[in-house]
């Protein structure tokens, strides 16, 4: 932590929390005001739920013409009429679109996820600056979520001239075709079980502003990671797709004596680092840094790797003492960020294990990720947990 950043404590948080309510309620404002959802739905989710969340297989379209299909925002309300798909009842999706699995993946509490890239036709990816990969104009990915192996939900996030307009569609019940919702939905997972959160409109950017050019899981580091599928940054050399070509291919995280490092980092890379960033407010306010920079893992093929304790991950959190007071806490400073040897008294581990009941709101002060999600990443978080355990 930094040391003057733990002076006045109740109203650093104070602010905090106004902040990170104003972002809630502002953000994707510009974009995506009050899209007109189609008239065809049966009592679908619209733009005029003010946010409150709905349950799913309400979904029902009816006949769509796709030529007056194309909503305010500059997206189409239904994704048949969406660029993905040239037979949504096939599901076969256009020939441009590039499917790809990021070597780390973020948690969607157990979802299975397929993503695509579409770049325009002769574009490249500014990647000059390795920290900062800037997307042409006209990009989009796209990202779908199923349950059980049916579809729910398919994100968009797609760059216009003068900024990003972004959404989600989610799937009819027969999976024929899905609508573009605004005010997020809660899909049972049957009785006993948490529900599967769609997220809001406004909590896409929530996430998302962690990157000055939107997108999270395109980028150097993750794509580098050995086990991505796709677009690995062999093949976006290969493709021509890149305007700086980096300086190695692969890459990955230093360890230490532990052995158990590389895995925690990248763990925390993706879950945690897309917010808590020096871009990203959350990082900004808590001087919190879980994201390791391009820049600092690119050092050339028999270049020599940072020592894990130079990484921000880890300065920002070993030995650093918290100053936020958790509802369950006697007052600020009973936690360390991470306290060698033990988890339970790792504000990292015991936030990202904390998950709220359904019928309560998360916050930034009850769980982490502070949204949307409903279920802890066994698998993940246990990396990190045996990384913080073995820490002499
Ligand atoms: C809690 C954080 C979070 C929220 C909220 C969130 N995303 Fe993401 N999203 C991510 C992360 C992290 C990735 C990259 C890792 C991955 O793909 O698994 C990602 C990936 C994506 C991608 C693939 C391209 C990329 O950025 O790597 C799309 C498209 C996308 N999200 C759209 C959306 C939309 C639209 C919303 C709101 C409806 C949304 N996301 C809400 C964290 C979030
Ligand atoms: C959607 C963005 C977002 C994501 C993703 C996220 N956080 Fe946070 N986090 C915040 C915000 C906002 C706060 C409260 C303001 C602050 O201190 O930055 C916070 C605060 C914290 C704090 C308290 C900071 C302190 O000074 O004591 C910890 C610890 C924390 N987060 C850990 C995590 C971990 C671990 C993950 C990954 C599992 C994670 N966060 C993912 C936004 C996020």
């Amino acid at each position: 932590m930094v040391a003057g950043a733990r002076s006045h404590v109740s109203l650093l948080v104070a602010m905090l929390l106004a902040s990170l309510a104003a972002a809630h309620a502002g953000c994707g404002t510009k974009s995506n005001d009050a899209p007109a959802d189609g008239g065809d739905l049966d009592a679908s989710p619209s733009a005029d739920d003010g946010g409150a969340p709905h349950d799913a297989g309400t979904i029902v379209v009816g006949p769509v013409d796709c030529k007056t299909d194309l909503d305010k925002d500059g997206l189409e309300k239904h994704l048949k009429c969406a660029p993905l798909y040239t037979d949504i009842a096939q599901k076969t999706v256009a020939p441009g679109a590039l499917p790809y699995t990021p070597g780390l993946p973020f948690w969607s509490d157990g979802a299975e996820k397929q993503r695509w890239l579409m770049l325009p036709a002769n574009t490249q990816i500014d990647t000059t600056d390795i920290d900062t990969w800037l997307w042409p104009v006209g990009t989009s990915a796209w990202k779908e979520f199923k349950l059980d192996g049916k579809r729910i939900e398919t994100r968009v996030y797609k760059k216009r001239a003068n900024d990003w307009t972004f959404a989600t569609y989610q799937w009819a019940a027969d999976e024929s075709d899905a609508v573009k919702i605004t005010g997020g939905a809660q899909v049972s997972r049957g009785a006993g079980q948490e529900p599967y959160v769609i997220p809001s409109i406004n909590d896409c950017a929530m996430c998302h502003d962690g990157q000055k050019d939107k997108l999270l899981g395109l980028e150097a580091v993750n794509l580098g990671t050995p086990g991505t599928v796709g677009l690995t940054l062999d093949a976006l050399v290969a493709m021509n797709l890149l305007t700086k070509v980096p300086s190695q291919t692969t890459v990955a995280f230093p360890e230490d004596t532990t052995g158990k490092a590389a895995a925690a980092l990248g763990w925390l890379h993706v879950n945690c680092g897309v917010c808590h960033n020096e871009h990203a407010a959350a990082g900004g306010q808590s001087h919190l840094y879980l994201l390791t920079k391009p820049s600092l893992l690119f050092v050339g093929d028999g270049g020599t790797l940072p020592p894990v304790a130079s990484l921000p991950a880890w300065t920002t959190t070993v030995d650093q003492q918290s100053d936020i007071a958790l509802p369950s806490d006697a007052g600020p400073g009973n936690y360390l960020l991470i306290k060698r040897g033990s988890p339970t008294a790792s504000l990292i581990s015991v936030l990202a294990h904390a998950r709220v009941p359904a019928n309560q709101t998360p916050s930034d002060k009850t769980q982490m990720p502070p949204l949307v999600s409903r279920i802890v990443d066994p698998v993940g978080l246990q990396k990190v947990d045996d990384w913080i355990t073995a820490l002499p």
